[in-house]
């Protein structure tokens, strides 16, 4: 499998919405695992199939010391609940993290990679993850839920190096 490049602002894929899986063939479980050697390679928490340069509905999720990787197939928020501060960086916002207001208690519903369908109740980065990733598939970007630019900082060069929570 294969280490892909990701997509950077100010390409115009990022600001696109991916269509619906259909097939559950080989070549979505070659995107898959593509999407999984590109975010361990990059040091992301999560990737949408967008930031590849492929509109569809994929995304992938790997909170740190967690074992699971999650595989999510045309993902949906069905529920959310609370508001809570974070901070936030995206993998195609190199070098820049922002404030902004993500749900406390987010329910997804999604398919598996062989299509069957799935559940998960989530809190924390888990969450956080959830919501930035789905914004991914719809063309949305972090940086669209800030108040105004004081809520955006360019990260100085010693810390793009340490940050490792970027979705
Ligand atoms: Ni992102």
């Amino acid at each position: 499998m294969s280490v892909l490049s990701i997509r950077t602002l100010p390409d115009s894929v990022l600001r696109e919405k991916a269509k619906k899986v259909t097939l559950f063939n080989e070549s979505l479980q070659n995107l898959i695992e593509d999407m999984i050697d590109t975010m361990r390679y990059a040091n992301g928490v999560g990737l949408a199939a967008n930031q590849v340069g492929v509109l569809l509905r994929v995304v992938v999720i790997e909170i740190p010391d967690e074992e699971e990787v999650r595989i999510l197939i045309n993902p949906e928020i069905i529920k959310v609940e609370g508001e809570r501060r974070v901070d936030e960086g995206c993998l195609s916002i190199p070098g820049y993290r922002g404030e902004l207001t993500r749900s406390v208690k987010v329910r997804v519903k999604a398919l598996d990679r062989r299509g069957k369908a799935l559940r998960i109740r989530a809190e924390g980065l888990l969450a956080q993850a959830l919501e930035h990733e789905i914004d991914h598939i719809n063309g949305v970007l972090y940086i669209d839920h800030l108040s105004s630019h004081e809520h955006l900082w360019k990260l100085e060069r010693d810390e793009v190096e340490t940050t490792t929570e970027a979705i």
